[in-house]
C-alpha cells in the first residue's frame, strides 16, 4: 500500500507513524509532507523518508492508496479533493468535512456500519467527541440516551505543538523566573496554574467552536439527530489525555447495575466499578477509561461518570488507522490502485 501524512512533522502527524508500525500496517511506500520541505529526513520502518512541502501536485501525482491530513483546516479544505480525485482514500483529522451530509463520521467499535464501499473520505471525529461518544455509547445502546451534559477538562497537546510548547514555557518562566521567551500560546489565558474555559471562539449565543462540534458530532456518531447535548468545554495544564464528567438522562427507566453491565465486552472501554482514572494514567493508550458511575440522588434516569483517553491516540491518531483497518479488512483499500493502472 502507498501511504502518505500530510502534516507527519505534527503531533498527530507523529503519532500516526508510530500507530502504524505499532499495528505493523503494511506501508510499501510512505509519503511524508509537511506546511514546507525539510533538510532532515524522517525514518520509517528503517528507511529514510524526505518530507516534502504538501501541494495538489506532489499529492496527487504520488498515486497514494491511502493519504492521511494531520495539518489544519484550510490544508484539508485545499488538498482534500484532489487527493480524492487521484483515486486515493483520505483520512481526515481536521473539522473540515465531519458533517458533510453523506460522509461517515466513524468511531470503529461504535459505528463501524456506517462505512460503504463507495466511501472514499473518512474524517476522524473531534477528540472530545470521540472520548465522550466511546464513554457513553454502551449505555445508548442498552438504554437509549434522552440527554447529555458534560464538561470537559483538555490537555493543552490538544492544541497541537503549539499547547505543549506554551506550557513547558509557562511552566520554565514562572517556576525558573525567567521569561516566556518567543513561545506564542494558542490559549486565550495563561494555560499553567490555570484552567480556561474557552475552546474556539464565541458564536452569538455564547458557545464555543469545540462546544458545538462536540454536540454536533456526537449526535451524528450515535445516530440520534434529536440528542440534547450541552457541553462547556474547558482547556486545562495536563499534558496529554482529554477527560470529561458527563451528566447523562436515559430514555428509560434502569440502575447502576444496569448501566455497568452495559460496559461488559465493550469494545475498546475499560469500565472502573471503583475508584478513579487520571489522565497522567492513561497517556499513551488506546482505551477510553470510564468510572465513577453512579445515579444521582437514587434517580432512576439521571446517572453521572468520568471518561478519560488519550486524545492523540484513541481521539486522533488510533482512530484513524483503525479506519484504514476496517477499510483493508474489507478490501475496500487498493482497488483504486488497479483501476488506476
Ligand atoms: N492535537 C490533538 O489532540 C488533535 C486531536 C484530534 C484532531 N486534531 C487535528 O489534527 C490536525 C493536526 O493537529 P496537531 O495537533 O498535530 O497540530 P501540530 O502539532 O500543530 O501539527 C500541524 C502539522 O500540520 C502541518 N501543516 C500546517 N499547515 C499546513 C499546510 N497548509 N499544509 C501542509 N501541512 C500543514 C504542520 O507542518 P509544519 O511543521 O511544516 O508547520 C505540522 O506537520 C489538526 O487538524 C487538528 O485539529 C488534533
Amino acid at each position: 500500500m502507498k501511504l502518505a501524512i500530510v502534516g507527519v512533522t505534527g503531533i498527530v502527524g507523529e503519532t500516526i507513524l508510530r500507530v502504524l508500525d505499532e499495528r505493523a500496517i503494511p506501508v510499501d511506500e510512505l509519503g511524508a509532507f509537511a506546511s514546507r520541505e525539510r533538510s532532515e529526513p524522517l525514518e520509517f520502518r528503517g528507511k529514510k523518508v524526505p518530507i516534502r512541502a504538501a501541494t495538489a501536485a506532489a499529492l496527487a501525482s504520488g498515486k497514494y492508496d491511502v493519504v492521511f491530513f494531520a495539518s489544519s483546516d484550510d490544508a484539508s479544505g485545499e488538498l482534500a479533493q484532489p487527493v480524492l480525485d487521484s483515486g486515493a482514500k483520505v483520512i481526515d483529522n481536521s473539522s473540515s468535512f465531519r458533517m458533510a451530509p453523506g460522509v461517515p463520521l466513524v468511531i470503529p467499535e461504535v459505528n463501524a456500519h456506517a462505512v460503504e464501499a463507495h466511501h472514499n473520505l473518512f474524517p476522524v471525529a473531534n477528540c472530545t467527541a470521540i472520548v465522550l461518544v466511546m464513554g457513553i455509547a454502551p449505555i445508548h445502546r442498552a438504554v437509549g440516551l434522552g440527554a447529555v451534559h458534560a464538561a470537559t477538562y483538555q490537555a493543552v497537546s490538544g492544541a497541537g505543538r503549539a499547547g505543549l510548547d506554551a506550557l513547558a514555557a509557562e511552566e520554565q518562566a514562572a517556576l525558573g523566573g525567567g521569561a516566556n521567551g518567543s513561545v506564542k500560546s494558542p490559549f486565550v489565558a495563561p494555560i499553567f496554574r490555570n484552567v480556561v474555559p474557552q475552546i474556539g471562539s464565541f458564536d452569538e449565543f455564547g458557545d464555543t467552536g469545540e462546544e458545538k462540534k462536540v454536540a454536533a458530532e456526537t449526535r451524528k456518531m450515535l445516530e440520534a439527530p434529536d440528542l440534547h447535548v450541552a457541553v462547556t468545554t474547558v482547556r486545562v495544564p495536563v499534558r496529554a489525555a482529554h477527560s470529561i464528567a458527563a451528566f447523562i438522562e436515559t430514555s428509560s427507566d434502569t440502575s447502576v447495575d444496569e448501566l455497568a453491565r452495559a460496559y461488559d465486552g465493550a469494545p475498546g472501554t475499560v469500565f472502573h466499578r471503583d475508584g478513579i482514572v487520571t489522565p497522567r494514567e492513561v497517556e499513551g493508550q488506546d482505551v477510553i477509561h470510564v468510572a465513577r458511575l453512579r445515579a444521582e440522588e437514587g434517580s432512576k434516569r439521571h446517572f453521572q461518570l468520568w471518561a478519560v483517553g488519550d486524545q492523540l491516540r484513541k481521539g486522533a491518531a488510533t482512530n484513524g488507522v483503525q479506519i484504514l483497518e476496517l477499510l483493508l479488512e474489507r478490501g475496500y483499500v487498493g482497488r483504486g490502485e488497479q483501476a488506476r493502472a
